[in-house]
């Protein structure tokens, strides 16, 4: 229904009175103002039951909003900050962080979603015509402003100095582009780089130290084995310290009786289970194992990890367990990966929270 259907007793008195005032463009003054075009009438100014059904939309907004903020607080207090869910296209992600930014964005939507409904269909449609000021300075403030100027040109004695004028005008346009320069540095960007390691399927463990595949009859209970990706070589290698630093592994041997995570057990082989070494906190290497409760320490900042329990913190600043290598053996009777990393290792960065 437009404006033009309705019966002219339902409008609404008009409160601006240049509605509808649009003025043709005479030969004498090709540039008149035109004026404001025909008002159109909302539907709910003139339909009680449309304005209600728009109350309704807002009310039902806001009120989506106030239970979008409970389930955030929910998420806050129920959602283990450990646990990861895998979400398309963004892989492994830390659920309370999914659940906290979804909630939140729906809380933060429906408030603007009902704000801007409101003011559309149901607060006063009134056009209002504002009067543009002026904006130049006056001629005194001009003139005063000209004459300064000139007294500061004038005590400077730029004008009787040209060398030291042009020098300056070159200085100042160089130095923006030092700045420009330093943008260079944002780049390349790292792509796909911090999702990945070198690990691959069908790729050997091999011991760090004495750089020898490794089978799993050489992990041995109670300690800690340091391993590292087949044909990673320091030799002539200069990305070694970058793969090294993202591959780095270590192996223990658990009952598998004693491990309590679903997901570590069938990523396991024969209780051996390998995470990475890098501290999930500023990304430390992990050294220390006590082998009674199956706690590893990370000698930075003291973050304490469960490897009998899916390597979950149980102290420290670390906010994620440390990333699980899935491994078995290959046909010659040696460790392998069975695949990448599912998750980005050592320090978090924003995707893991
Ligand atoms: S780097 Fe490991 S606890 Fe800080």
């Amino acid at each position: 229904m437009s404006s033009q259907d309705i019966p002219e007793e339902k409008l609404p008195a008009e409160p601006g009175a240049a509605h509808g005032a649009v003025k043709v463009a005479d030969e004498d003054n090709p540039f008149a103002d035109p004026g404001l075009p025909p008002h159109e009438h909302r539907i709910q100014d003139i339909d009680e039951r449309a304005a209600k059904r728009s109350e309704r939309t807002v009310a039902l907004l806001f009120t989506v909003s106030m239970l979008a903020t409970l389930g955030f607080i929910a998420s806050y207090v129920w959602i283990p900050n450990d646990k990861s869910i895998y979400i398309w296209p963004l892989g492994h992600i830390s659920a309370m962080n999914f659940a906290l930014g979804l909630t939140l964005g729906v809380a933060l939507f429906c408030i603007g979603a009902g704000a801007v409904h409101w003011a559309r269909t149901l607060m006063s449609d009134a056009e209002l015509a504002d009067e543009r000021h002026p904006i130049e300075a006056s001629p005194e403030v001009r003139a005063k402003v000209h004459a300064d100027f000139k007294q500061g040109a004038k005590e400077s004695a730029i004008g009787r100095r040209p060398l030291i004028r042009n020098t300056l005008l070159g200085a100042l346009t160089l130095v923006p582009f030092s700045g420009l320069f330093l943008l260079r540095d944002l780049g390349p960007l790292p792509h796909e780089k911090l999702r990945h390691t070198m690990w691959a399927k069908g790729k050997r463990l091999v011991n760090m130290n004495t750089n020898q595949p490794l089978r799993p009859e050489d992990i041995s209970t109670g300690s800690l084995t340091f391993a590292k990706p087949d044909g990673l070589e320091e030799e002539g290698n200069e990305e070694y310290q970058t793969e090294i630093a993202k591959a780095a592994l270590m192996i223990v041997r658990l009952q598998p009786d004693n491990i309590k995570d679903k997901r570590e057990l069938e990523w396991s082989h024969q209780g051996i289970v390998a995470y990475s070494k890098i501290c999930t906190h500023v990304g430390c290497p992990i050294s220390l194992y006590e082998q009674q409760t199956h706690h590893v320490l990370c000698p930075c900042h003291q973050s304490t990890f469960d490897l009998s329990d899916g390597a979950r913190v149980i102290f420290g600043p670390a906010g994620h367990a440390l990333p699980q290598l899935r491994i078995g053996v290959d046909s010659e009777g040696y460790l392998q990966a069975l695949g990448d990393f599912e998750e980005p290792v050592g320090p978090a960065f924003w995707e893991r929270g």
